[in-house]
Order: C-alpha cells, then structure tokens, then sequence
C-alpha cells in the first residue's frame, strides 16, 4: 500500500466563482500532491511506510520536523477539501446548529470570531473549528501546525489560510476569501458527521475521527 493522492470530493470547477478552477488545480495538484509525495519518499523503507498517514503526523511530531511538516500538511489538505462543498455556507444545519448557538451565543457572534482568528493569523497556518471538552472553540495554528496531534481536540473544520490558498483568486484580500468561506462554502454535513463520530466515541471514552479520511491516503 503506498501513499496516494486522495482525489477531490468534487470537480475543479465546482466551488467557482469563491475558488477558481485554477486555484484548485495548483492547490490539489501541485501543493497537496508535493506534500503526499515527500510523506511518501521521506517514510520509504521506514517503519512507517505503511502506516496510516495519521500514524505519520503523529509519530514525527515534535521531533522529525521535515516528516512533519509534509504529512500534517497532506492531512491538513485531505481535511480542507472535506471542509469546503459546493453551494455551502451559510447558517450551520442540524447538531452543529445547536451546539454553535450554545458555545458562541449565535450563528453571527461565531462568524464574528472565526473572521477575527482568520484575518489576524500572521503569515501562513490553517484556522480551526474544534471540539476541546465537548465546547467548539475557534482556534489558528501556524505553517503546517494541527490540532491532530492535541489528544482532546477534534478537528471540525478547517480554513487553508496559507496564500496559496487563495491568492490567484483574491490577491492580498483574504478577507474576502475567509468571507466565502463562510457564506458559500463551509461544508456543515462535514462537520455534523465529525461531531457525530465525536459523541459515539466518547460514549466509550475515547476521541474517533472521520476514519474516511484517512482510508483515501492509501491504495
Ligand atoms: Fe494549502
């Protein structure tokens, strides 16, 4: 079995005019494909060869950080596609509607804060939408930094706000792109489906995720 490329969860054109062809044709296939590729040449005959690319980020971190930086970064990716869908955003559905309106006072007081982390994360990272404890919290991490590897947090969502991400589209403007996000692009079934797994798991005391994600790694 070795590490692959996981294909998009829709067509290159599908999330346009927020994120164009362009733009996800460079971001899947050259960015994320660079970063399955150096996890793949830097675990050659490695005991980690055929390890699940979770397994991957976990066991390098802290210390391999070359290792690191590449498979986070290829899971991180996996995990910002399924964030995103077509003819998404807007008020969050279901579970996850509730559970906004609980941890954050309203739908608007969530954008509000998640727009703030967003636009005053300083140079490259990703931004969060995490469960810590059975509350959402909104939180940053830097370069290929992820809440993977923080045993009591599950990963909800996710926002790639590297410029990469977005600078073919919006330029400097990533306000506008962290505004698409939210309003046309969020992908709030994602993350019912994580929260859904989180609360099967902890009923047997322990913190599952999408393990979809990680089987689309492997062939
Ligand atoms: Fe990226």
């Amino acid at each position: 079995m070795s590490l692959t490329l996981p294909p998009l969860p829709y067509a290159l054109d599908a999330l346009e005019p927020y994120i164009s062809r362009r733009t996800l044709s460079a971001h899947h296939g050259n960015h994320h494909a660079a970063y399955v590729e150096k996890t793949r040449v830097l675990t050659q005959r490695t005991p980690l060869e055929s390890a699940p690319l979770e397994e991957v980020v976990h066991a390098s971190a802290p210390r391999n950080s070359a290792l690191f930086n590449a498979a986070a970064q290829a899971w991180n990716h996996t995990f910002y596609w399924n964030s995103l869908r077509p003819d998404g955003g807007g008020e969050a559905q279901g579970p996850m509607r509730e559970l906004i309106e609980e941890c954050f006072g309203s739908q608007r007081a969530f954008s509000q804060q998640f727009v703030t982390t967003a636009s005053d994360q300083f140079g490259s990272g990703w931004v969060w939408l995490v469960l810590d404890a059975g509350r959402l919290r909104i939180m940053a991490t830097s370069n290929a930094d992820t809440p993977l590897v923080t045993p009591v947090l599950l990963p909800l969502l996710t926002l790639d706000v590297w410029e990469h991400a977005y600078y073919l589209d919006y330029q400097h403007r990533r306000l506008e792109y962290i505004a698409a996000f939210l309003a046309h692009l969020v992908n709030w079934d994602f993350a019912n489906r994580a929260l859904a797994a989180a609360g099967k798991s902890a009923a047997r005391g322990t913190l599952e995720r999408d393990p979809q994600l990680d089987r689309g790694h492997r062939k």
